[in-house]
């Protein structure tokens, strides 16, 4: 590893009190990142960017951000703003996830979905634009990098406002591409299967609740056996090298791309 891959890159990242959030916030500052964990859950972004800061190399802060709300993630960007001088990369990771079929999806299902996925990916998008733009051009692109999900590309009769939401996800990396490149900023993103954390341990049980698994661990093993290509479930750590890359110089010349890093779900 590179200690100096991301120096002198400035980082935001939503959700990144734990799971792949925080993988990503480790990695990041391990290459010489600043980074900033914004998450609803101010404690466990803490916590996280304590480890970071004991760490050595790049600095962390936290701050608490409610991703669906425009303020905080304004909040959130001046906070980079304020601790590091300005701001070149945002990560916009918070995500959620809750299952339902089709016919029993409600109002409350569907609002608190694409709130967290896709409202807030388009608000946080937005306010860190705008700072980016104030800031000018410079000689290498700002970049924003959204998380999609094998969901942005496949149907799933159990997930259809997660579907849905990150549909929108890979919309957004599209259009953001479009309407962002004359202000040299890219937006990219990466889209992962099954990834071994806090959202998963918590889908696993609801998919036994609404009745499409019979016990916990079953969606696991059914998607290892029938989807994957590579014959194992993910973790934090099988992501963060393609968040690093897509955060780094190494993809300046990209933009408008969605990343998928699934075990090859996304071709069956
Ligand atoms: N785990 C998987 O298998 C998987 C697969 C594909 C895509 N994803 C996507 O990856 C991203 C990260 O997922 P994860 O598995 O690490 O989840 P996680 O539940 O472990 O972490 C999500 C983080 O987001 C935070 N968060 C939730 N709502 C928020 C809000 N309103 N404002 C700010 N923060 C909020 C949580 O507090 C938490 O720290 C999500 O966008 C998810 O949809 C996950």
């Amino acid at each position: 590893m590179d200690p100096d891959r991301l120096k002198g890159k400035n980082i935001l990242i939503t959700g990144a009190g734990r799971g792949m959030g925080a993988a990503n916030a480790e990695h990041f500052a391990a290459q010489g990142a600043n980074v900033c964990l914004a998450d609803i859950d101010l404690d466990t972004a803490q916590d996280t960017a304590d480890r970071i800061n004991a760490a050595g190399n790049g600095k962390a802060i936290a701050v608490r951000c409610d991703v669906t709300q425009r303020a905080d993630n304004a909040a959130a960007v001046a906070a980079v703003v304020d601790a590091f001088g300005l701001i070149n990369v945002a990560l916009f990771n918070a995500g959620l996830n809750k299952p339902r079929f089709f016919m029993d999806i409600d109002e409350d299902n569907w609002d608190l979905i694409m709130n967290v996925n896709t409202k807030a990916m388009w608000l946080g998008m937005q306010e860190t634009a705008r700072q980016m733009i104030a800031q000018g051009n410079q000689d290498y692109p700002y970049k924003l990098i959204n998380v999609g999900s094998i969901a942005s590309r496949k149907p799933l009769v159990d997930v259809t406002v997660y579907c849905t939401s990150k549909y929108g996800c890979l919309a957004l990396t599209h259009c953001g591409a479009l309407g962002l490149a004359e202000h040299n900023i890219t937006v990219n993103g990466y889209a992962p299967g099954v990834v071994v954390t806090p959202l998963w341990e918590q889908l696993d049980k609801d998919l036994v609740d609404i009745g499409f698994k019979e016990r916990e661990g079953q969606a696991y093993e059914d998607i290892v056996r029938d989807a994957l290509q590579i014959k194992r479930v993910s973790y934090p750590d099988d992501i963060k090298g393609t968040a690093a890359f897509l955060a780094s110089s190494d993809s300046d010349y990209m933009t408008g791309q969605m990343i998928h890093i699934d075990g090859g779900w996304c071709i069956q």
